[in-house]
Parts: C-alpha cells; structure tokens; sequence
C-alpha cells in the first residue's frame, strides 16, 4: 500500500517563507509519491482572536498560495479541515485516551496562554489532540512541516500507540518529513519566522520592491570586524538564506567579504532579495491565474472535501467499531 501524507497550514495571513521552506516544499516532494492531503486548517485557526468575517477570504488565500506553489490537485486532495466534520469527531473519541497534564504542559500551548492571557480556551488546550485526530483520520505516516511541530507529533504519536494498545493496531505511528528549510530564522535577528512577528517575515507574495524593504531592516554588524561567519544573529540568518535558497556563489563571495572585513550588507542583501524574488515569481504568476478563475478553484475544492469525507468516513466507521460505538 501507498504510504499517507498529511499536513496543514492555519489560515492567519499568506504564506510566508518559512511556510514555504519549513512545509509546502515537503509537500511538494511527497505529493509524487505518495497519497496526501493538505489541508487549511481553519478549526486551529479560530483558537487564537480572529475576526470571522474574514476568515474564510483568508482559507481561500492559502488556498490560492498552495495551488500557485505547485501543489497539484491530479496529485494530492486539498482539504478544508472544517468540511470534514469528521475531524472533531475523532478529536472528541481520541481526546477521552489522552492525559489533560501532557497537553497543559506542551510549550506551544503556554507560549499560546502567555500570548494571549484574556483567551485561554478550550480549544487551545484541545489543539494536540485535534492535531493528532488530523493525521489521523486519514492514517498519516509522514506528515511535512518544520521542526516546531515536533512537540505535536509527539502527541499524535502517544495517542496513536494508546489507541492501538487499547482498541487493536489500527494507525500508524506517524513522523515528520524533514526538509532543509524546517527551521527558517527570522529576519529580525533572533529567533523563527513567524507570522505573529513584525520585521521576521517574506511573504510569497511580496513583489522584490518589498522584499528589498524588509531585508533593508534586518540587523547586522559594522561589516569591519573580518574572521569567520557568525554561527547566530542578524548576519548569520542573512547567510542562512542565501543557502536556503541554494545560492552558493554570492554566498562564497560574501563569505569570501565577511572573513576579509569589508563586506556590504546592502549589496549582501539587494543580491539576497534578487534571488528570493527570481523563486517567488513563476509563483506569483501562477497565482494570478488561479485568482483570475475562481470557479476553477471551487472546483477542485467540492471535489477535494467529497474524497477526504469519503476517506474520513472510512476510518471512522473503523474506529466507532474498535471503540464499541455501534
Ligand atoms: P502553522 O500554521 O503555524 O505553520 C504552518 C507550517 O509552516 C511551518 N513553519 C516553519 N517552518 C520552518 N521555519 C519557520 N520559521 C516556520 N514557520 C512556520 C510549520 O512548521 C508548519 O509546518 N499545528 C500546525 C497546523 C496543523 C497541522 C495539522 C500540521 C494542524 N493540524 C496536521 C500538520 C498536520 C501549525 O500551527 O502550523
């Protein structure tokens, strides 16, 4: 049998580079090989402030984005995790197998509670577990995306031993499948690329005119002290991408610079944005096309939820069988 793939975007904003290098270039490999679902996963999305008049434009945009990327709906199924109800039904069946203490300790959980102190959910406590009945539901074995998620695989891994051991061998112990990009720095010094911080982020859909402008406010040094590379910082990340996106001969050039104390990092990074933009720009003309022709779009995605809920519905029938739900 085919190996399974799944894994999801929430729908907060465009996709950004990290996105892109962390998780959609994962899918886009296995998307060859493999039978997948990727998914926007608006359920997640909801458990953190949102507005919802604007929510489902923002799934459509991720959408959009994961078509322009190259995900190929001949390929794999795009889902909209809130069109297939079965979701919450296996989250509530798994959630009842499943430790509150484990998941009040998980760190994306109190980074959520310290973010947000005025809405600490239900939900939010609940995402593992959601998480998990994901990739479950249509017995993932890999699932794309970058090294933050590995706490929640861990998670979906626990409960898919727990419910095996309890209900008869039934899911796979899910893992990740890595890619170079599966923890891409932020632009701001420290840390990840993250949507939720200002200065950090490329979007995919930033023309090079915007891309200059954000790398122009990235931090770097006087450019005078010479030795080797930073293994940290401002300038470290600014390397770091110039081999995220494989550009090896300006990186030896301003490697070369660097260790001779005379490098320009407005030159380092007007090249660095030329080269983000030659990759970003087939997509955002795919994109266009996508925008321009949105009953094509609908398309895929009514037949794209029918066979997740066909496929979910047969996991299910499994589970409510094993668990005694008849
Ligand atoms: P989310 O929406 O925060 O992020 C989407 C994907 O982008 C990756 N990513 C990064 N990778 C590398 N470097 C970065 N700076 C970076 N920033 C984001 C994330 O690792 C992720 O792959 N919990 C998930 C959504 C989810 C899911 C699932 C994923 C819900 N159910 C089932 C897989 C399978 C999340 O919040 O991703």
């Amino acid at each position: 049998m085919k190996k399974r793939v799944y894994s999801g975007i929430r729908a907060t904003g465009r996709l950004h580079l990290g996105n892109y290098l962390g998780a959609v270039k994962g899918m886009l490999a296995v998307q060859e090989q493999y039978d997948c679902v990727f998914a926007v996963v608006d359920l997640h999305t909801i458990t953190v402030p949102y507005d919802p008049k604007t929510l489902s434009q923002s799934v459509r945009e991720i959408i959009l984005d994961y078509l322009a990327a190259g995900l190929d709906p001949e390929k794999c199924l795009l889902e909209i995790q809130s069109r297939v109800p079965q979701h919450t039904e296996l989250a509530y069946l798994l959630s009842t197998i499943y430790q509150v203490a484990r998941l009040e300790d998980l760190p994306t959980y109190k980074e959520k509670k310290a973010q947000y102190p005025q809405y600490v959910n239900m939900g939010l406590l609940f995402y593992p577990v959601l998480m998990a009945a994901d990739i479950m539901l249509y017995k993932g074995d890999f699932v794309p995306v970058g090294i933050d998620q590995e706490p929640h695989l861990e998670v979906t891994r626990e409960i898919a031993r727990k419910f095996n051991q309890m209900f008869g061998p039934t899911f796979p112990e899910p893992v990740r499948f890595k890619t170079p990009g599966e923890y891409v720095p932020s632009l701001a010094g420290s840390g990840k690329m993250s949507k939720s911080i200002e200065g950090s982020f490329i979007n995919l859909t930033d023309d090079l005119e915007t891309i200059k402008k954000r790398l122009a406010s990235a931090p770097t040094d006087s450019g005078t002290a010479g030795g080797a590379l930073p293994k940290e910082g401002g300038v470290a990340n600014l390397f770091k991408m110039l081999q995220l996106f494989r550009a090896d001969d300006v990186y030896k050039k301003y490697e070369q610079d660097y260790i001779a104390g005379k490098i320009r990092y407005s030159d380092l990074k007007h090249d660095l944005a030329d080269v983000i933009f030659t990759e970003l720009q087939p997509f955002q003309q795919r994109r266009k096309e996508f925008e321009n022709n949105p009953k094509r779009v609908d398309e895929i995605l009514e037949k794209s939820n029918e066979a997740c809920r066909k496929e979910a519905e047969e996991t299910m029938g499994e589970v409510r069988a094993k668990m005694g739900l008849v």
